[in-house]
């Protein structure tokens, strides 16, 4: 069978590469994909990002499924479309892809479906939202509407900065039509942890709980980006906590959107932060998977993830299960210089594993930022590789993750050195 993938992130070659490794499949299509697609054996990619383009695509070569990696292309409509055409493809309609698209959406729906979360308002007139943080004080959260690709929350420590933050994008529209309108919020104290599942539009199956690491420098300094590593399973999601996140926010969210007659199917992302008591609470949803947290999640599944998707297509994926790994997957971003405000592109990257993304069958290499160019690979954006790594503890695949990263370079490489910290710190993990 042939499956496309839609996307060319590190996120999408972890899902493309596992997917083709199920014995029945004959190739896998990323469009547009990446340097590192573009390698890995039984993955092809395809030149086109034209959503019209890419149904007569699917169309033409007889695709068995599309699978949607990022949010645009879903806030775009992608499945809408293909729907429409007769086309299979998991992922949220444009309606239900709001849940990531806008925050004001979400944050009504969280409300009206009484899912734990942080109290807030909405603004577009700059005066009321400046009387609002005057009367919540700081630390406060101001948070663009809009999709703004991770440009668009400011954590405010202090009452000034988000009156900055406010004026940035409702006076001076500084992320243009996605900061038109703000959400403000209470600051939450506590650890983040991701909790994706997949979702049928009834049916609830979880994938493994992972952490990513947002910021930029070790110990969780500097700007946000889109994540600088992850490793799952994350100790902090205890079995209690897995089955409160389950009962209090991915149930009531599922539930919730059928009844507002928006059923919900594809991925769903639960940015979690959990209280020192354990409590639960969304920070936000996102409708796709998280990137990198993909990537360590994909290594860990041990059987035909094929099947699993052939039962989210289906509606049946309370016939599904996933063999998890045991073990731990840890994955740490290579990026370039100046991500996240401008990354340089066009160095080569030398130490790659010839062949695909595999070093050894524990220790993988997964593109994003990358392009080939004859026989060489080019940085080709902000975050360019994500090398992800099995081991028996967190400690371990740490350990084996960075051992992998000596090897490989290219200009202007950097990477945190701390990934997995929080977990380490736990003690021993599961
Ligand atoms: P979001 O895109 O909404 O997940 O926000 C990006 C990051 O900002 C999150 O991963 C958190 O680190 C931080 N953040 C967002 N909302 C809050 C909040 N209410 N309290 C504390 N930190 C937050
Ligand atoms: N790594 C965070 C995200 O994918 O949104």
């Amino acid at each position: 069978m042939k499956i496309l993938v839609v996307g060319s992130g590190g996120r999408e070659h972890a899902l493309a590469w596992r997917l083709a490794r199920s014995r029945r499949v004959q190739v896998v299509y990323v469009a547009p994909g990446n340097g590192g697609t573009a390698r890995e054996p039984n993955l092809m990619n395809v030149p086109i990002t034209d959503l019209n383009t890419l149904a007569a695509f699917a169309e033409r070569e007889k695709v068995a499924f599309t699978v949607v990696g990022p949010e645009a292309p879903l806030a775009a409509g992608i499945v809408d479309l293909f729907r429409a055409r007769g086309l299979r493809i998991f992922g949220p309609t444009q309606r239900a892809a709001q849940l990531e698209s806008s925050k004001d959406f979400a944050k009504a729906f969280m409300k009206r479906h009484r899912i734990p979360t942080a109290d807030y308002e909405t603004f577009t007139d700059p005066a009321a939202a400046h009387a609002y943080v005057e009367r919540r004080g700081a630390p406060i959260v101001v948070k663009a509407d809009g999709l703004a690709a991770g440009k668009g929350v400011v954590v405010a420590a202090t009452a000034q900065e988000a009156h900055a933050a406010i004026d940035a994008m409702l006076v001076d529209n500084r992320i243009g039509e996605a900061g038109a309108r703000v959400v403000i919020e209470d600051h939450l104290q506590g650890e983040e942890a991701s909790f994706i599942v997949m979702v049928d539009g009834h049916h609830i199956l979880p994938l493994a709980s992972s952490q990513d690491h947002k910021r930029l420098h070790d110990d969780d300094q500097g700007p946000n980006t889109g994540g600088m590593g992850a490793y799952s399973p994350a100790p902090v999601v205890t079995p209690a906590i897995h089955a409160r996140v389950l009962r209090e926010i991915i149930k009531p969210a599922v539930e919730g959107m059928a009844a507002d007659g928006i059923p919900y199917t594809g991925f769903l992302y639960a940015g979690l932060m959990i209280d020192a008591e354990g409590h639960p609470r969304t920070l936000e949803f996102n409708c796709r998977m998280g990137d990198p947290e993909t990537q360590p999640i994909m290594v860990r599944v041990k059987n035909d993830f094929v099947e699993v998707m052939e039962h989210a297509l289906a509606g049946t994926l309370d016939r599904a299960a996933i063999d998890w790994d045991r073990r731990t997957a840890l994955g740490v971003v290579l990026a370039a210089e100046g991500y996240p405000e401008s990354p340089r592109r066009g160095d080569e990257i030398v130490g790659l594993p010839a062949g695909g993304s595999a070093i050894d069958e524990d220790c993988f290499v997964f593109h994003a930022g990358t392009a080939v160019d004859g026989a060489r690979t080019l940085t080709a954006g902000g975050r360019v590789l994500c090398v992800t790594a099995l081991g028996d503890s967190v400690k371990m695949a740490r350990t084996r993750a960075y051992r992998a990263i000596d090897s490989i370079r290219f200009e202007g490489m950097h990477y945190r050195r701390d990934i997995g910290h929080r977990a380490i710190g736990r003690g021993p993990a599961r």
